[in-house]
């Protein structure tokens, strides 16, 4: 009995010794005429699909909830949007050369016909980001057809 209690007391104390590792929830300053959705002038379905969908990991405008601020969910969010905006960024897309920003949109295009994306532990808990098989398709649509989104 006197090992369980001390086993929970050690639990307890980890849980709160780690809230002191706190992840940087402040996103960085949004510039719109980076902005994928500015530059690439998408009709409002794709957008609102792509900022449910997709804007959370591959953006700066990424929405904390509040989990994000318990750790250790927060590391694992943490890493996620890190890897994602390294991945792609939606919002530094003006930075991209011509090239680059053909080869993302067709990576997005293939991620989203297999269903990699958006990640499904994401999914899990945003129910809303959960690409419909019509949003699926109009998202695979727009940007198989869009080679070259600096163009136009
Ligand atoms: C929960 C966070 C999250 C969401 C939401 C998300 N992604 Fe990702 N995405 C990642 C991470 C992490 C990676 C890199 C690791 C990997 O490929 O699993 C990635 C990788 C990618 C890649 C690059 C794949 C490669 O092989 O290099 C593309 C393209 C992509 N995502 C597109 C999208 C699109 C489009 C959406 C929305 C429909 C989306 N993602 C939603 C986290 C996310």
């Amino acid at each position: 009995m006197k090992n369980k209690r001390f086993i929970i007391i050690l639990v307890i104390g980890i849980l709160l010794i780690i809230q002191l590792f706190r992840i940087n929830t402040t996103n960085p300053e949004i510039i719109q005429n980076k902005d994928y959705l500015t530059v690439s002038g998408a009709p409002q379905e794709i957008r609102t699909n792509l900022k449910n969908s997709c804007y959370d990991c591959h953006s700066y405008e990424t929405n904390y909830p509040w989990y994000s601020k318990v750790a250790p969910v927060s590391w694992l969010l943490k890493n996620h949007i890190q890897e994602g905006r390294e991945h792609i960024n939606f919002s530094a897309w003006g930075d991209y050369t011509p090239e680059k920003q053909v080869a993302l949109q067709e990576e997005c295009a293939g991620e989203i016909e297999k269903n990699n994306m958006p990640l499904k532990s994401y999914t899990i808990i945003h129910t809303k980001a959960k690409l419909t098989p019509g949003s699926k398709k109009s998202l695979v649509v727009w940007f198989g057809q869009i080679k070259n989104s600096s163009n136009r």
